[in-house]
């Protein structure tokens, strides 16, 4: 292992369609202490990030927002910043893969594989909605899992069981835009060959192999090889690599209306963002390789001695693990040398939602005035090297945060700088603790990403030396007059807290710069933590260092919005009917109709003749009391929700064959008003509302 370690850092790239949630926050966290980790041993580290631009789910976003798809992503990146910067995630840059230069990377590394002879061209059947006008993006594909049957999965990938197939294998598709049943269109495309003998070979020693630094660590983690080698028994099929237009993506070369797919571009944003990093001249500075006098993209990459290594979540894996270094092989580029894979974030116990109102909002958390590294603490404290879910659980997090940093760590400052007079260092027996051993032991736990198992250690010493403090009882040795011992053992304490303010820089930055203010030392790196200061060194005055977790934030943090706040009292005056269960809920068969005529009936001031289509070829007749709100022309050509199982009814008028929904008081006359229901746009005649 060289002195020095080159290291290209990334974390997966968000989608360019959401704000970043916890979990994204989650993966930072970890990578960054990574990162600081790497930097403290005086390794050079290019830490990249992008946001993850294309494909058809933006495209179609940006449709409904009324924007284009580059404005839609440009919102979105815009408001990346504040989230970095607020938890102290210190990327060197941050760019898009709908670039210049991700298009010229992607396209590149598509002819090398073309060359290669692995694209291989094939006209295919596709998902095509005939209600939307367009091939059915993967993701707007639902249906059965091929494999484990779970219902109501993607058309790319089974979250349930983590297997990988094309939307054509799903049993009972339906489109997701529309409801329609898709039709099948042909149409040419091209396919990555992973089932060739030679990608096969290559993965199949790939997956299974140490990385690429000398430490002796895995390329994959035990459980994600293994995963990988249960993959390969099930065999390699051809990758899908193109779509065709519309869509929002990188262009293929020397072939008119077809995209790449947006996963085949996205790693490739790892390389672009470095790129542009290097471009930027920032990149630079902080590379000085021995054997090369300038430093280019270009050089970097073909430097045998740089490591690629990526942070992923689980679900992500497949794409990370097989078709990215297969991609980059045979391009003839550098292949990651680790891929480092972490489990989902819960907040107690529970998957985020948006739609519940669960999880946590980063934004949200700042606003409140929370500490960030509260946050990095409490994560930290919860990760591990394996492919673990992390939960968030408030008491927890407070619990720990302020026994842990504010108990432990900090307290050990604040009592013992008193009784060093004018700050002053004493000698003490600064070895008695074993320092060197603590700092070695945290160097390895963070490397190898068992950053709980380094902060329970960290946690463990701090209580020694607490001990140490509480047994030598120096306010008692200074009433005793005996100051100088009091002197002594503080001196000592205050250079544990020393020892313990480098094994957490890497996870508390902000409160070990204030640590080493305090301390009036040179940054703290692992070449400098285990060194006393020294006898005669000066410390500063001493002033808080961290707050509590006040318990109202975290009330605060979790309080609902007031929109989505359960309802304490009877809802609208009107007593809630009895509980039912889901399977009750279930015979209620609810669907979009569009109203393709409205009439007033003859003889009736209450009645509305509606003509319905709720998408099965022929129309249904409704009567509906709603004549006193609206005027028939006012509702033709609108949709609405109707239900559509329920016994006809013989009427005065005719056969009414369902009901429409309204909303209304229960005391119809003494608070009029009827309001019938109307889905948001993109909802189809003949959707099931459920
Ligand atoms: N755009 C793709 C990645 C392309 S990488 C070339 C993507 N984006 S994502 O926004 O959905 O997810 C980004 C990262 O966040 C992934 O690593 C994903 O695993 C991670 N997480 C998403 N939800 C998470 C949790 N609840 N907990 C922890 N990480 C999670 O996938
Ligand atoms: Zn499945």
């Amino acid at each position: 292992m060289s002195s020095q370690r080159k290291l290209f850092v990334t974390t997966a790239l968000p989608y360019a369609n959401g704000k970043f949630h916890i979990g994204h926050i989650m993966e930072y966290i970890q990578a960054d202490i990574w990162v600081r980790h790497q930097r403290m041993q005086g390794h050079m580290v290019h830490f990249v990030g992008a946001d993850d631009a294309h494909g058809a789910p933006i495209m179609i976003a940006a449709e409904n927002a009324g924007v284009s798809p580059q404005e839609f992503v440009g919102a979105i990146a815009a408001g990346r910043k504040q989230y970095l910067d607020g938890f102290h995630i210190q990327f060197d840059n941050w760019h898009s893969t709908d670039s210049a230069e991700n298009t010229e990377l992607a396209q590149g590394i598509y002819q090398q594989l073309k060359t290669n002879g692995l694209i291989a061209t094939r006209t295919i059947e596709q998902f095509y909605d005939p209600v939307k006008g367009m091939f059915l993006p993967d993701r707007y594909i639902k249906g059965e899992c091929p494999t484990c049957h779970a219902k109501d999965q993607y058309g790319d990938a089974c979250e349930v069981c983590s297997s990988v197939y094309s939307p054509t294998q799903l049993i009972n598709p339906y489109s997701a835009l529309t409801g329609a049943t898709p039709e099948l269109r042909s149409s040419d495309h091209f396919f990555f060959k992973l089932s060739d003998p030679q990608v096969v070979e290559f993965l199949k020693t790939w997956t299974q192999d140490k990385n690429a630094d000398g430490t002796g660590l895995p390329r994959l983690q035990p459980e994600m090889a293994k995963k990988a080698s249960e993959w390969f028994e099930a065999g390699m099929a051809d990758w899908d690599i193109s779509r065709d237009a519309p869509y929002f993506g990188i262009e293929i070369p020397d072939a008119p209306g077809k995209y790449f797919y947006v996963w085949l571009d996205a790693p490739i944003g790892y390389l672009a963002s470095l790129k542009n990093h290097f471009d930027k001249g920032q990149a630079r500075e902080h590379w000085h390789a021995p054997s090369r006098t300038s430093a280019s993209f270009d050089d970097f990459l073909a430097d045998p001695g740089v490591e690629q290594v990526h942070f992923i979540g689980k679900d992500i894996v497949y794409f990370h693990t097989l078709f990215w270094p297969a991609m980059l092989k045979f391009s003839g580029r550098k292949t990651p040398s680790q891929v480092n894979v972490h489990g989902f974030i819960t907040v107690s116990g529970e998957k985020m939602s948006k739609s519940r109102g669960t999880g946590i909002d980063p934004l949200k958390y700042l606003s409140l005035g929370m500490n960030p590294e509260w946050l990095r603490y409490y994560i930290a404290a919860k990760l591990n090297g394996k492919v673990e879910d992390v939960d968030f659980n408030p008491d927890d997090f407070v619990a720990r945060v302020n026994a842990d940093l504010i108990g432990k760590y900090v307290n050990i400052a604040s009592r013992a700088v008193k009784f060093v007079p004018g700050g002053k260092l004493v000698a003490g027996e600064f070895a008695q603790l074993k320092p060197v051993q603590l700092v070695e032991s945290i160097k390895h736990l963070l490397e190898t990403r068992e950053y709980g198992k380094a902060l329970r250690e960290i946690m463990a010493f701090a209580d020694e030396v607490n001990l140490r403090f509480d047994s030598a009882a120096p306010w008692k040795l200074a009433k005793e007059g005996k100051g100088a011992q009091a002197a002594q053992v503080c001196s000592e304490c205050l250079e544990m807290f020393k020892v313990l303010t480098a094994c957490l820089k890497p996870v508390l930055p902000e409160l070990a710069k204030q640590a080493e203010a305090f301390l009036q030392c040179a940054p703290l790196d692992w070449s400098n933590a285990a060194l006393p200061l020294g006898e005669g060194h000066q410390v500063g005055d001493y002033k808080h260092l961290m707050q509590r977790v006040d318990v109202k934030q975290i009330d605060a943090l979790f309080e609902l919005p007031p929109e989505a706040a359960p309802a304490k009292q009877v809802p609208g005056g009107e007593e809630l009917a009895p509980t039912i269960s889901i399977d009750d809920f279930a015979k209620i068969d609810l669907r979009i109709a569009r109203i393709v005529n409205c009439e007033s009936v003859e003889g009736s001031t209450k009645l509305l003749r509606l003509t319905l289509d709720v998408g099965e070829g022929q129309t249904r007749n409704v009567f509906s009391g709603i004549a006193s709100a609206y005027k028939p022309e006012d509702l033709v050509g609108k949709l609405t929700v109707m239900v559509a199982n329920l016994a006809p009814r013989k009427m005065k008028f005719g056969i009414s064959e369902g009901m429409v929904l309204a909303a209304g008081h229960a005391d119809e006359k003494a608070q009029p008003g009827i309001y019938i229901l109307n889905p948001w746009p993109g909802a189809q005649p003949g959707m099931r509302v459920r």
